[in-house]
C-alpha cells in the first residue's frame, strides 16, 4: 500500500475526513505522516488521537525556505511516502519541491477555481453575492491554486445562508470530494495532459 503525507496548519477536518477515509477502505493507502508548520494548529491533537505520525517543522527554525523544505523532504522520505495531500497548509511550496513530487501532491481549495483564489475562497464568494460556489481539488503546480484540475462540486448559495452555512456546506463537500480524488489518484486513474485531467 501507498503511504500518504497530509499537510495542514490548522484545523484539520480534512485530514481527519481523508483518515476515516482510509479506515473505511474508501481508498487503499497508509495515512503515514502529517506534516504541520504550526505548533497551535488543532490538527496536531487530530493526528495525536488517530496514532498518525507527526513531522512538526517551523518554518522559523530554518534560515531559509531551501532549509525548511529539505526538512519536509527529509521526513516525507523517511516515511516513503508517495502521495502529498494538502489540506489547508498555509505554505505556498517552491517549485523545486513541486518539481520533486510532480503530479504527486493535491490541493483542495474551498471555491470553483479559477474564481476566488487565495486564503478567504469562501468570504470571497460569499461577500461578492455569488449564487454558486464550491469546492476544487487539483494537482499542485508552481503557482497558487493553479495546477490541473481533477474533481469540483458545485455549492449553491441560497438566499438563506448565511456565512456560516455556507462555510459548513463547503466542508461538508470537501470532505467528500477529497478522498474520492485520492482513491481515483491511487489507482492510477488519472492522466495529465497540460490542464486537462483526463479520468479513466
Ligand atoms: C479548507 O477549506 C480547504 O479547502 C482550504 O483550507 C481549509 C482547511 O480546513 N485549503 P481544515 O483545516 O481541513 O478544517
Amino acid at each position: 500500500m501507498k503511504n500518504i503525507a497530509v499537510f495542514a496548519s490548522g484545523r484539520g477536518s480534512n485530514f481527519s475526513a481523508i483518515v476515516s477515509a482510509a479506515k473505511k477502505g474508501i481508498f487503499k493507502a497508509n495515512i503515514s505522516l502529517l506534516v504541520c508548520d504550526n505548533p497551535k494548529a488543532k490538527v496536531l491533537g487530530r493526528a495525536k488521537k488517530a496514532n498518525i505520525k507527526i513531522a512538526l517543522v517551523k518554518r522559523q527554525d530554518f534560515p531559509s525556505k531551501e532549509k525548511f523544505e529539505a526538512e519536509i523532504i527529509k521526513r516525507l522520505k523517511k516515511e516513503k511516502i508517495e502521495l502529498i495531500a494538502l489540506a489547508g497548509f498555509m505554505r505556498i511550496l517552491s517549485p523545486g519541491f513541486v518539481h520533486k513530487y510532480k503530479n504527486r501532491i493535491l490541493n483542495i481549495h474551498p471555491a470553483l477555481l479559477p474564481s476566488y483564489k487565495g486564503a478567504q475562497a469562501i468570504k470571497d464568494a460569499f461577500d461578492y453575492g455569488a449564487k454558486v460556489t464550491g469546492v476544487t481539488v487539483h494537482f499542485v503546480d508552481e503557482k497558487t491554486d493553479h495546477g490541473p484540475i481533477i474533481l469540483q462540486e458545485a455549492v449553491k448559495i441560497e438566499k438563506t445562508d448565511t456565512f456560516k452555512s455556507l462555510e459548513e456546506k463547503i466542508h461538508k463537500a470537501e470532505h467528500k470530494l477529497y478522498p474520492e480524488a485520492i482513491r481515483l489518484c491511487l489507482e492510477g486513474r488519472l492522466e495529465v495532459r497540460g490542464r486537462k485531467v483526463k479520468i479513466i
